[in-house]
């Protein structure tokens, strides 16, 4: 550090949280740049299973400060019910260690709402959002009708804004054929929300600067993934934030200088919830395979929606595409014990689009939607490795698959993760 950035580089959901989780034992700071409680973290600290939507993992250190960046979009009543159900785990959210940036922006019913309804409309072409209003709310902003966390600390003006917003919002969802909201009966919630995040709202950037001046280290924790990304991914089948680097700084507000470390997060297969294109997407036994049960948090199940994701061989395409993206200086790639058991491994190497060979996705959806993988495939191996805790005692298969997955996306592959536990990394 001083700043690192942590970023998936796939389709989201590649364990970024646990990544962040062990990262922010040597941080003083850390903070969300993009998105809203979209995102689902998983972490596991002893027997307590953290589930995080808002707040930065970084809170499970009690020496840490956790920010939300003004790139966020936070809808107050789940975050307050979030700080409600760590707090009961016992992890203290003061404000003092979490703070909000006054820049932020609100989701309001209204976006709920308008993101249901636009779901709705789309039929067979809907993206498969997660629902939480995270499109509407980031049309707001850039249209500059939105609401930010600022406004929430002169109630009664907060009060008329997201009244001024809910009528505007009726508007659209009765031409939609929606059912139109009842402000006084929606709002109610968010007042007292907030009038109890009051406390947690400042001028986050200029508090990440000054202490960056003195030496702060400031972990920069992405949501989403590389692939979901406004500009960068798969539009329209994206989010409405920018998960990729640029946007840390963008949605923190601090320079490029003090940048590092930017650290890639891959799970070594391919995992997407929602529509769009995904050119290793695997059917039948060997997705089933992947995605697990669903009995134990770790399988394949979105966090926040608990949809099935869908599940796939690895896609080294789209993870050389993520390193060019964001500069990755290294890869951390999770989840390496659900490979244990299989014959033999798939990569996906290049994509073939009418007859001709790509190796990074084409720009255009059209042609995307066209690609079929061009494999190499490598041995499997059997052993279970989730105790190993060294390079040297994985099987040989297992070292010559890492490798080559760091060759094909030109990324040093610094660590790996062989299980969900804090302690169930390798160090390359
Ligand atoms: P939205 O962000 O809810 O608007 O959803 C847009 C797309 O991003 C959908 O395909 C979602 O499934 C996907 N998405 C949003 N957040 C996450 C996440 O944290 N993990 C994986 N996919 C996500």
């Amino acid at each position: 550090m001083p700043a690192t950035i942590v970023i998936g580089a796939q389709w989201g959901d590649e364990g970024k949280g646990r990544v962040a989780d062990w990262l922010a034992a040597d941080a003083d700071i850390v903070a969300r740049y993009a998105g809203g409680d979209n995102a689902g973290h998983t972490v596991v600290v002893g027997d307590n299973v953290f589930k995080l939507h808002l707040i930065p993992s970084g809170i499970l250190h009690e020496h840490v400060t956790c920010v939300l960046g003004n790139g966020m979009v936070v809808n107050p009543v789940n975050l307050l019910k979030e700080m409600d159900q760590i707090a009961a785990l016992g992890v203290e959210v003061s404000p003092e260690r979490f703070m909000i940036s006054s820049r932020a922006h609100l989701i309001t019913p209204a976006h709920v709402a308008l993101d249901g309804a636009s779901e709705k409309a789309l039929g067979s072409q809907a993206i498969g959002t997660t629902l939480r209003g995270i499109g509407p709310a980031y049309l707001d902003k850039t249209g500059r009708k939105g609401i930010r966390a600022g406004q929430m600390l002169d109630i009664e003006a907060f009060g008329d804004a997201l009244n001024d917003m809910i009528r505007r919002a009726n508007v659209t969802l009765t031409a939609q054929g929606a059912q139109p909201l009842n402000p006084d009966l929606v709002t109610q919630d968010y007042i007292e929300a907030a009038v109890r995040l009051r406390p947690f709202i400042r001028d986050t950037s200029t508090y990440v600067n000054a202490r960056l001046k003195d030496g702060a280290r400031v972990l920069c924790e992405g949501a989403q993934g590389t692939l979901l990304d406004v500009d960068h991914g798969d539009y329209p089948y994206v989010t409405s934030s920018s998960p990729t680097a640029g946007g840390a700084l963008i949605g923190i507000g601090f320079g490029p200088g003090y940048v590092d470390r930017v650290m890639g997060v891959a799970k070594c297969f391919s995992t997407r919830v929602g529509s769009g294109p995904m050119p290793t997407e695997l059917e039948g036994d060997l997705a089933s395979r992947l995605r697990g049960t669903g009995e134990n948090f770790w399988d394949e199940y979105g966090t926040t929606t608990g949809r099935p994701r869908r599940c796939g061989w690895l896609d080294a395409v789209v993870l050389r595409y993520a390193a060019q993206v964001n500069g990755f200086t290294e890869l951390f790639l999770t989840k390496l014990d659900v490979l244990s058991g299989f014959d033999e491994i798939k990569i996906a190497v290049g994509y073939s689009i009418d007859g001709k060979r790509y190796e990074f996705p084409p720009d255009r959806l059209t042609e995307l939607e066209k690609a079929e993988p061009i494999y190499e495939t490598l041995p499997g191996w059997s052993e279970d490795i989730t105790a190993v805790r060294q390079a040297s005692d994985l099987p040989a298969e297992t070292r010559t698959y890492v490798q080559r997955v760091g060759e094909l996306c030109e990324t040093r592959i610094t660590t790996i993760s062989v299980g969900p536990e804090r302690e169930q990394l390798i160090h390359l």
